[in-house]
């Protein structure tokens, strides 16, 4: 049955956890499904992981809409939501608007992300009386990795610990069905949490929050530029694919592939009257 912003809320009040994780792309889409993932964000950490960038603020709305629609097109159950890249809703009210449905129009979003608290609150509400849901995102926002200064926790002081629970209740009341929190300190995050009637999602936010979500390529040991210390390795894909795709070159210098059985054939008569 497909996930929605009901199911997100339902799951909120009968206290099940909800399981996100990234996706970029259609295969792993499928995979991911196929193992009962709630929730897939096409998150503009693809500049990282997919692209290589240093961060995430060269991504592009057409980036977003050409892997956003191929994650889409694996999903029926998960819910699929698009992250709105660096700039695509800052400026204006109008471009939020209107970038956000292109993420539902020409991406198939079930949601769109932006960062942000109270700022960002004016766009929420235009979004969303549009009938577009939007999941916020507060703490480390990484498409403001200039202002903070490099990837830092955010509240663990008094002052940017209350700025940061005014952020999350004033998104919640601009509309937002699910808040992201990335990279609080874990008794803040509890503590959103229960202040919120709207699901949190967590990345480097504790077990408090209502949900999790990590990066795929983190989690299945692919990405190793760098690991942040929430993230866990719940496998180590990043050597066994190293380990075949050494064996192809060596099958293929030496001759083992491709044998017969991954060839084709054709009729001896038909290649007789070619000499
Ligand atoms: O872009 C992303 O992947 C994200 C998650 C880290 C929450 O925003």
């Amino acid at each position: 049955m497909k996930n929605t912003v009901a199911t997100f809320q339902k799951m909120k009040e009968q206290g099940e956890k909800i399981s996100m994780l990234t996706c970029y792309d259609y295969s792993t889409a499928k995979l991911e499904e196929a193992a009962g993932i709630n929730g897939i964000l096409v998150g503009d950490s693809l500049g990282n992981v997919m692209l290589g960038l240093p961060d995430t603020l060269s991504v592009t709305m057409e980036h977003m809409i050409t892997y956003g629609s191929s994650v889409a097109r694996a999903c029926h159950d998960t819910m699929v939501v698009i992250d709105m890249p660096f700039m695509s809703y800052q400026e204006s009210i109008e471009r939020a608007v209107h970038n956000a449905g292109r993420l539902m129009k020409e991406g198939r979003a079930n949601a769109v992300k932006l960062e942000g608290g109270a700022a960002v609150c004016p766009q929420i509400k235009a979004i969303t009386a549009c009938g577009i849901p939007v999941m916020a995102h507060i703490g480390l926002t990484p498409q403001s990795i200039n202002a903070f200064g490099g990837n830092k926790v955010q509240g663990k002081n008094e002052a940017r610990a209350k700025e940061l629970l005014e952020d999350a209740k004033k998104v919640q009341e601009a509309g937002a069905f699910a808040l992201t929190l990335e990279c609080v300190p874990k008794p803040l995050a509890s503590l959103i949490t229960k202040e919120l009637r709207i699901p949190t999602i967590g990345i480097g936010a504790g077990d408090g929050c209502d949900g999790q979500i990590l990066v795929y390529q983190d989690m299945l040991g692919l990405f190793s530029d760098y690991t942040p210390k929430f993230v866990k390795h719940f496998a180590s894909l990043g050597g066994e694919m190293q380990a075949a795709f050494k064996a192809y070159d060596e099958a293929v210098k030496n001759g083992t592939f491709p044998d017969d059985a991954h060839a084709f054939k054709m009729d001896d008569s038909v290649l007789e009257r070619l000499y």
